[in-house]
C-alpha cells in the first residue's frame, strides 16, 4: 500500500552485441551476465526476451579490425553486417519491440576513441558530419531511437536537423547526457575490443568531480532536441540521476554499465552477495533515483526472477 516506486519490465533496456557470422552466442569473462551473439541466434535471444516481456534493447557491433579506419567509414557502409542485422531484425519483430542503436565512432575508429583522432587529439567539429552520416545509416535500417554516446558538443542539434531532413523526424534521440570518465566501462570495451588505442576520454567524457556540469550538459541537450537525458554510469552517480530528474522534464534514462554489473556478478560468484535479493534492489533503486529508462546488462534476469526462472549465468 505504501510503497513509493514500482519498476516495470517496460522500464527495462536489454543491451546486446552482436557480431557476424552463424551460430555464435560467446560469453565474455569479464562479464558473464552477457554474450555477443550472431544474428541467427539472437533472433531466438530477442523472441526469449520478448516471452518474458523485455521489449527494449540496445545494440553493439564488435567489428573486425581489419574494417576499422580513422573515419569510422564501415559505420555508415552499404555492406555492415549491423545495419543489415538490424533491418532483418525490425522486419522480424517489427513494432512488437524498441531498437536502440549507440551512436559513436570507437567500434569502428581504428584509434577506438568516440571522435576523429589527429595528432593524437579528438577533434570535436570534425566527428560530427561523421555522426551524422552514422545516424542517418541507422534510421535507415530501422532503429526507433538513436543514442549518441561520443559526448562530442553540439552533436544533438547536428543529427536532429540531419535526421528531420532526411525524413527521419519519428526518430528519438536518446542522449547519452551525462556520461562520465569512467574505469566502469572495461567490460564493455573487452566484449567488444574498442579501447583507446593511446590516450584517454577525458577530453570528451565528463570528470565524475563535476555535478554542475552535468546540469549544463543536460539544458544544451535539452535545447538541442533530445528526447531523452542519459546519466552513466549508474550507480555511483545517483544524485545526477537526482538532480536531472528534479531540473528536467524529458524523460531520464541510466546506464547501469559493465563495470557495475561485473562488480556484482563477481560477488555472487564468490558467494559474497545474494544475487536474487541484490540484483533486484540494485535495479529499483535506480529507479527510486529518479531512472524511466535503466539500461542494464540483467534486465533479462531481472523478467526470469520476476516469473520465477532460474538465472541463465550463475
Ligand atoms: C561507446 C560506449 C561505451 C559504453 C557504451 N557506449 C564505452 C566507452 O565510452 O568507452 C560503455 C557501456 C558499458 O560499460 O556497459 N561510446
Amino acid at each position: 500500500m505504501v510503497k513509493e516506486t514500482t519498476l516495470s519490465l517496460n522500464n527495462l533496456i536489454q543491451p546486446l552485441f552482436l557480431v557476424d557470422g552463424n551460430q555464435i552466442k560467446e560469453t565474455i569473462s569479464s562479464l558473464p551476465v552477457a554474450k555477443r551473439f550472431s544474428l541467427d541466434m539472437m533472433l531466438v535471444e530477442i523472441q526469449e526476451c520478448i516471452n518474458l516481456g523485455i521489449v527494449n534493447f540496445i545494440l553493439f557491433p564488435s567489428i573486425p579490425e581489419a574494417k576499422k579506419d580513422k573515419i569510422a567509414s564501415y559505420s555508415y557502409s552499404e555492406d555492415n553486417f549491423y545495419l543489415q542485422a538490424a533491418n532483418t531484425i525490425k522486419a522480424q519483430f517489427g513494432a512488437a519491440i524498441i531498437l536502440i542503436s549507440d551512436v559513436a565512432m570507437d567500434p569502428y575508429n581504428i584509434d577506438g576513441h568516440d571522435g576523429y583522432v589527429e595528432d593524437g587529439k579528438i577533434l570535436n567539429d570534425v566527428t560530427l558530419p561523421i555522426l551524422n552520416k552514422m545516424a542517418i545509416a541507422q534510421a535507415e535500417a530501422g532503429f526507433d531511437i538513436l543514442g549518441p554516446s561520443d559526448m562530442m558538443d553540439g552533436r544533438i542539434g547536428s543529427i536532429r536537423e540531419r535526421l528531420d531532413t532526411h525524413g527521419f523526424s519519428d526518430t528519438s534521440i536518446m542522449s547519452y547526457t551525462a556520461k562520465y570518465c569512467s574505469a566502469l566501462y572495461g567490460p564493455f570495451r573487452d566484449a567488444l575490443d574498442s579501447a583507446p588505442k593511446a590516450g584517454d576520454k577525458k577530453t570528451y567524457q565528463m570528470d565524475p568531480a563535476n555535478k554542475r556540469e552535468a546540469l549544463f550538459e543536460a539544458q544544451l541537450d535539452d535545447i538541442e532536441g533530445a528526447d531523452f537525458l542519459m546519466v552513466k554510469p549508474a550507480l555511483h552517480y545517483l544524485d545526477i540521476i537526482h538532480v536531472l530528474k528534479e531540473k528536467f522534464t524529458k524523460p531520464i534514462a541510466a546506464y547501469h554499465v559493465s563495470g557495475e554489473c561485473a562488480m556484482l556478478c563477481a560477488a555472487v560468484q564468490n558467494g559474497w552477495l545474494n544475487y536474487q535479493h541484490v540484483m533486484p534492489e540494485t535495479l529499483m533503486c535506480l529507479r527510486r533515483a529518479g531512472v524511466d529508462a535503466l539500461i542494464t546488462y540483467f534486465a533479462k534476469e531481472y523478467a526470469l526472477f520476476q516469473a520465477n526462472k532460474p538465472s541463465e549465468w550463475i
